[in-house]
C-alpha cells in the first residue's frame, strides 16, 4: 500500500489530557470540571473533537483521583454515537498525562490528535485543517496564530525589581501555539519515548527528534482557559453562538 493511501484511510483519535488541577484559575474543581453555562468544560472539548468527522476515537485523561466521575459525566451527556470514549486516569504532568493517554490507543489508529481539555471551544474547521495537514504528510502539526502584543526577552527577576530587557524577538517571525497538534501516531510515540525532559507542548518533542513541525492557522476561539478572565470570555463565545444559532 502507498503511503498516501495509507494516510487517506487512516483512523484518528484524539487524545484530551484534562488531569491539571487549575491552580491559576483558583480554588475549586479541577479546571477541566468547571462548568461553562452549565455544561463542564471537558465535555465542551470532547464534542468539540467528536465533531470532526474524522475523529473515531476520544481518550479522555482524566484527574488522577477523577476517572470514575468523568466516565459518569461522558455517560451523562449528549455525545456524537459514531465516536467511541475511553477515560484514563492521568499523571503529574501534562506531558505524563498524555503519555497515559497515547498507551491505550488501540491498533488502526494512525493520526493522533492532543488537544487540551482547557481549549474548550476550537471550532471543527481548526481540528479538521489540522488532521488534513497531516494527511497531506507532515509528522507534526501545530495550530497558531500571529502575536498581538510585542515580545521582550528579559532577565527574570522574582524579587519585584525591574527586569533588564536582553533582546526583541522579531514578532513577524512569532506565533502563539494552540491544540489541537496533529501527529502521525509513530512520530509521537517515539518522541514521547525519546523526550524526558519537561516540555509544555507535544510539537517541540517532536522538534527534538529533529522532524519537520509545520503551522497550520488557528482560530481565536480556540484560547486556553487559564485565568479566571478566561471563564468570562468563554461565556460571552458560547452566548455569541447561541445567539447566532437563532438565525
Ligand atoms: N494537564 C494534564 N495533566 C497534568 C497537568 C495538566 O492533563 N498533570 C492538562 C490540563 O488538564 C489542561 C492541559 O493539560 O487541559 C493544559 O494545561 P494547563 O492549561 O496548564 O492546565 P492546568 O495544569 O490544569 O492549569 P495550571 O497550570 O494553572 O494549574
Ligand atoms: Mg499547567
Amino acid at each position: 500500500m502507498s503511503d498516501d493511501s495509507r494516510r487517506s484511510r487512516a483512523g484518528t483519535a484524539a487524545v484530551i489530557p484534562a488531569a491539571g488541577r487549575g491552580v491559576r484559575l483558583g480554588p475549586g474543581a479541577p479546571k477541566a470540571l468547571r462548568a461553562l453555562n452549565g455544561t463542564p468544560m471537558l465535555i465542551h472539548a470532547v464534542r468539540a473533537m467528536a465533531a470532526s468527522r474524522a475523529v473515531s476515537l476520544v481518550v479522555v485523561v482524566a484527574p488522577p483521583d477523577g476517572a470514575a466521575q468523568v466516565k459518569a459525566l461522558l455517560g451523562s451527556h449528549s455525545l456524537p454515537e459514531r465516536t467511541d470514549f475511553v477515560v484514563v486516569p492521568g499523571g503529574d504532568t501534562r506531558q505524563e498525562s498524555v503519555k497515559l493517554g497515547l498507551d491505550v490507543l488501540p491498533p488502526g489508529i494512525d493520526i493522533v490528535l492532543v488537544h487540551d481539555a482547557a481549549r474548550p471551544l476550537v471550532p471543527v474547521d481548526t481540528v479538521d485543517a489540522v488532521i488534513e495537514a497531516v494527511r497531506d504528510g507532515a509528522p507534526a502539526v501545530v495550530p497558531a496564530l500571529p502575536l498581538a502584543d510585542t515580545v521582550k526577552e528579559v532577565e527574570p527577576r522574582t524579587d519585584g525589581s525591574p527586569e533588564p530587557v536582553v533582546a526583541t524577538p522579531d514578532r513577524g517571525r512569532l506565533r502563539a501555539v494552540q491544540t489541537p497538534q496533529g501527529f502521525d501516531r509513530d512520530t509521537l510515540l517515539r518522541a514521547h519515548e525519546a523526550v524526558t525532559n519537561g516540555v509544555t507542548d507535544d510539537a517541540s518533542m517532536v522538534e527534538q527528534l529533529g522532524k519537520p513541525v509545520v503551522v497550520v492557522p488557528g482560530h481565536e476561539e480556540a484560547f486556553k482557559v487559564t485565568r479566571p478572565l478566561d471563564l468570562v470570555l468563554a461565556e460571552a463565545v458560547l452566548a455569541r453562538r447561541r445567539a447566532n444559532d437563532g438565525f
